[in-house]
């Protein structure tokens, strides 16, 4: 009797270890919050970039440069691992505003990271070259921000 119960105590140990690493370790939420600190850097610089563009701050071309430049250099980070399948809000409901159509229309999200790559590259080629010069260019990068989160964020 002893023997048996000793048994099953060791099956349901390793069936836990084996599903660890699916269940256990968040690995999805930690995707999810990888992905979104990158978009909170790119909203950080796109605000400062923003805030002069408006006039709510004083164009600065060496701000208005690293900024730009920065947005550019975190557009072109690779985000891969960051998107894992099972990570929509479908799945995760209350964690993640990413919408399902991100893994069945795929690859149409990178064609739009893509975009976002592009215009943000234009911008920072620019954004030094003084206040018209940044007008000129920060559109594009912010539509490519809202093209993105309109087909495939969920609203807040
Ligand atoms: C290729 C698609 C895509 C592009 C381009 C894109 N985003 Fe996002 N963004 C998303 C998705 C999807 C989410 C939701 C992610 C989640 O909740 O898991 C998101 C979330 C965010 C968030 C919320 C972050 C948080 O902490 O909750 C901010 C801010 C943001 N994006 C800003 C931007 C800005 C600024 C740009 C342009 C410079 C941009 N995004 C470009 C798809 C995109």
């Amino acid at each position: 009797m002893r023997k048996v119960s000793f048994a099953l105590a060791g099956a349901v140990l390793v069936a836990t270890l084996a599903a660890g690493p699916v269940l256990a370790d968040g690995h999805l939420e930690k995707a999810v919050e990888a992905r979104n600190a990158q978009m909170s850097l790119y909203a950080w610089n796109l605000g400062m970039l923003g805030g002069m563009a408006k006039g709510a701050v004083e164009y600065d071309a060496d701000k208005a440069k690293a900024a730009a430049s920065n947005l550019a250099a975190l557009t072109a980070l690779s985000q891969q691992g960051m998107w894992p399948e099972g990570s929509d809000n479908f799945a995760l409901e209350g964690k993640t505003r990413a919408l399902p159509e991100i893994w069945t229309t795929y690859p149409a999200v990178s064609e739009k990271g893509k975009d976002l790559e592009t215009a943000a590259a234009r911008l920072a080629e620019v954004a030094g070259n003084g206040l018209d010069a940044l007008k000129g260019g920060i559109g594009d990068v912010g539509k490519a921000c809202g093209a993105c989160h309109k087909q495939f964020r969920a609203p807040k």
